[in-house]
This record gives C-alpha cells, structure tokens and sequence, in this order.
C-alpha cells in the first residue's frame, strides 16, 4: 500500500514532509554514463524556491540538494556521471515555524486536505501538512532535473497562461519573457497586469488559481504505448499529482469538443527533410497515445490557496462548528511555483516512456518504408 512512486523505467519515489528534517527522492531507472553533479539540479530548484518574489510565500528555504548515491567520477573524462545504480537526492528543511500552523492544528481549511487525511489516517502533521504540503514538490523538481538529461534534443518549457481571470495574448508570446518577470510568463504586458491584480488580491486576503503550459519540443516520435501506457494518459496522471491541479488539457484539450473534424484533426504534408509534417498540432503531439514528434503541449489548471486570511466557515476534528482564517506564509496563487513542478512532472514522463520504447523497440523505425515490390 505505498503511493509514492510514479514511472516504470524512470521511476521516482519522493519521500518526506514540510516539516521533518529533510525531503528528497530516490530515481531508480536511470542510464548510467549520464555527466551528473549538484549544479545540474539546483538552478531548477532555484526557480521553485519559495520567498523569491512578494508574489508567493515568504518561507525562506535554500533548498539545497545533495546527491547521496548512485555517481561516481569516470576516469576516462574525469566527469561525476551516473552509474545506472539507484540516485538518492537530499533537500533539507531549514525554514520551519511551526507555531505559523496551531491555528489550523484541529480547524479543517476549505479546499485544503485537512479533512481527509484525517478521516484516513486518524492523524495528520498539521505543521504545514505533511505530504500535502506542496515542499515535496521540490523533489519532483529535482527528479526533472536529471530527466531532462535522459532524451537527446528535448527542449521543455513551461509558462504561466492565465492568473485569476487574467489572461495573456498568446500573440505576444516570448519565451524568453518567461525568466524576466516574476509569474513565469511569456506576454510582458500580461505579466505587468499580473502584479497589480495579484497584489490586490493579496492585499484582500483572498487567492486566485491558475493555468500553466507546458511544451516539449525535440520529442522524438514513437513515445507512449497503446491503450493503459498511453503517453498523453501518463501525462495527465503525472501533471493531476501535482498540489492544487483541479484540469488537464493536451492539445485543444477542451476546446478541441467545439471544433469541427476538418479543423481539428492536424494534417499532414512532407516537411522539408522527407519526414512527416503536420500542419497544426490540436493533438498536443499525441496522438493514440503514442508522440507524433510535434511538440508536446499540455495545460493544467490549479485552483485558488486555500490558506487564506479571510474567515470562513468549517467544523474542527471535534465536530464543531466554527470559522477559520489562516495566517502564516502562503502563496497567493501556487501557479507562479507550480511552473517548474509541471515542467518536472514533463520531463519525468517522456524520460520514463522514451527508456520504456528503447526497452521495447530498440532503434527508431526508419519512416518513410520502401515501397513493397511491384507496387513502385
Ligand atoms: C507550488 C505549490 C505551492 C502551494 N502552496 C500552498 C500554500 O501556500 N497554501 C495552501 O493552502 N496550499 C498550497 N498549495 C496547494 C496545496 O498543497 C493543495 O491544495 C493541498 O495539498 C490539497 O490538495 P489538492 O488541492 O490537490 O486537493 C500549493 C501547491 C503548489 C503546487
């Protein structure tokens, strides 16, 4: 009965809470002869971190990783590479108040899962919620880190599409906007009407959710299997698990009901190198579950922070009624944070399916197939 690894040939187990010593994961599966240090982690840790912006909590944790199993420098290059054995990966807590929480200790917070770890489990570590708290959310992070590695060319991006009711004009679409504003997104006017909106919101002691995109291009084709190893299902398990995602879409997603056939299903002409070119990409990259070679392009909506200050109303685990109103450190929209999550959570995914499909078909399939004889 254990529920804390995901993946079949890439496969991340995380473990540790908010509020314990340290948190951290164990990725099991991955090729050795990988180049593998600290410093190929923690830049995307870095972009996670809490209290970077007046925009999320002001927690303060460095979130320093540590490997502590499964490299070894190779004498040939000199390189610190994988050895293809089990990778530990440490992140200590250093920011933990624990007092923040009394409030909440017997109270449930609406929308949060006070109340259901507790009707499971009989108990639940208040201090910041254990497992619900989004902390372990920095291992996935890490575990991304050293995915990204595992598949030749794959560039993978996230960005922050909508804020509340704001939304960006994909017409301005920047990505290298994405690292210059504090939301990770990729319209500058958008991300300038983003700070003012959220300020207010913070200001009223409310919170307001999110939409996120993230595109994988350099996806070579073939990923995924056919019906229970679906690539796009495996993304979408992948992408729910993260704190707070209440929607996910790949491709059109949702929009994609409201299309007619001939718009949506992507044609397909010859692109410039022989190779199949599609001429849209509603399939998100995929399509019978199995990558097309576009970009992978998934969204996921998170719902508003249901730590808030403004009262509301619950019952505590005593059956009473009664109000609560949380105080402590939080973010006003977990979104902004949740950009690298769902980029982890990406890259965890086609690096487990990209190993999956070696394992099982070896080489790519030259495409296009001669012509059978008699039929040139
Ligand atoms: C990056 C990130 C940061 C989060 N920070 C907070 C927070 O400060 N306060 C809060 O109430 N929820 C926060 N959440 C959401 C909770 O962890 C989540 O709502 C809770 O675990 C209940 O799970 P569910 O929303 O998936 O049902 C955060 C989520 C993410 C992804």
């Amino acid at each position: 009965m254990s529920f804390n690894t995901f993946g079949h040939s890439f496969r991340v187990t995380t473990f540790g809470e908010s509020h314990g010593a340290a948190i951290g994961c164990v990725i099991d599966g991955c090729p050795p002869r990988i180049a593998l240090t600290e410093a190929d982690i923690q830049p995307y840790l870095d972009r996670r971190r809490p209290g970077q912006s007046r925009f999320t909590t002001q927690r303060q944790e460095a979130d320093a990783v540590k490997i502590l199993s499964g490299v070894f420098v190779d004498e040939t290059s000199g390189q610190q590479v994988t050895t293809g054995t089990p990778i530990a990966l440490v992140i200590e807590n250093v920011d933990q108040r624990s007092k923040d929480y009394s409030d909440i200790k017997d109270k449930y917070r609406p929308g949060h899962a006070d109340y259901t770890y507790d009707v499971k489990y009989g108990l639940r570590d208040y201090r910041g919620g254990g497992r619900q708290s989004a902390r372990e959310t920095a291992t996935r992070v890490a575990a991304g880190a050293i995915a990204r590695k595992i598949v030749p060319g794959m560039q993978l991006r996230g960005a922050l599409v909508q804020i509340g009711a704001e939304r960006i004009d994909r017409r301005r679409w920047d990505w290298a906007e994405v690292e210059r504003n504090p939301f990770f997104c990729p319209d500058a006017q958008a991300a300038a009407r983003f700070g003012d909106y959220l300020e207010a919101v913070r200001k009223r002691g409310s919170s307001v959710g999110a939409v996120i995109e993230i595109v994988a291009e350099g996806v070579p084709p073939g990923l995924g299997a056919p019906i229970y190893g679906k690539l796009d299902a495996d993304l979408a398990a992948a992408l729910m698990s993260i704190n707070a995602v209440k929607g996910v879409e790949i491709g059109a997603g949702f929009a994609a009901a409201e299309l007619p056939g001939e718009e949506n299903g992507d044609e397909m002409r010859i692109g410039n190198e022989g190779q199949p070119m599609f001429l849209s990409n509603n399939a998100g990259g995929i399509l019978g579950g199995i990558s097309t070679g576009q970009p992978l392009v998934a969204r996921f909506a998170v719902k508003p922070t249901s730590s808030i200050l403004t009262p509301r109303r619950t019952v505590d685990r005593y059956g009473n009624e009664t109000e609560i109103s949380t105080t402590g450190r939080h973010d006003p929209c977990v979104g902004i944070r949740a950009v690298p999550v769902g980029e982890a959570m990406m890259a965890c995914v086609v690096a487990d399916h990209y190993l999956r499909h070696r394992g099982q078909v070896g080489q790519a399939t030259a495409w296009p197939f001669p012509q059978p004889p008699g039929k040139a």
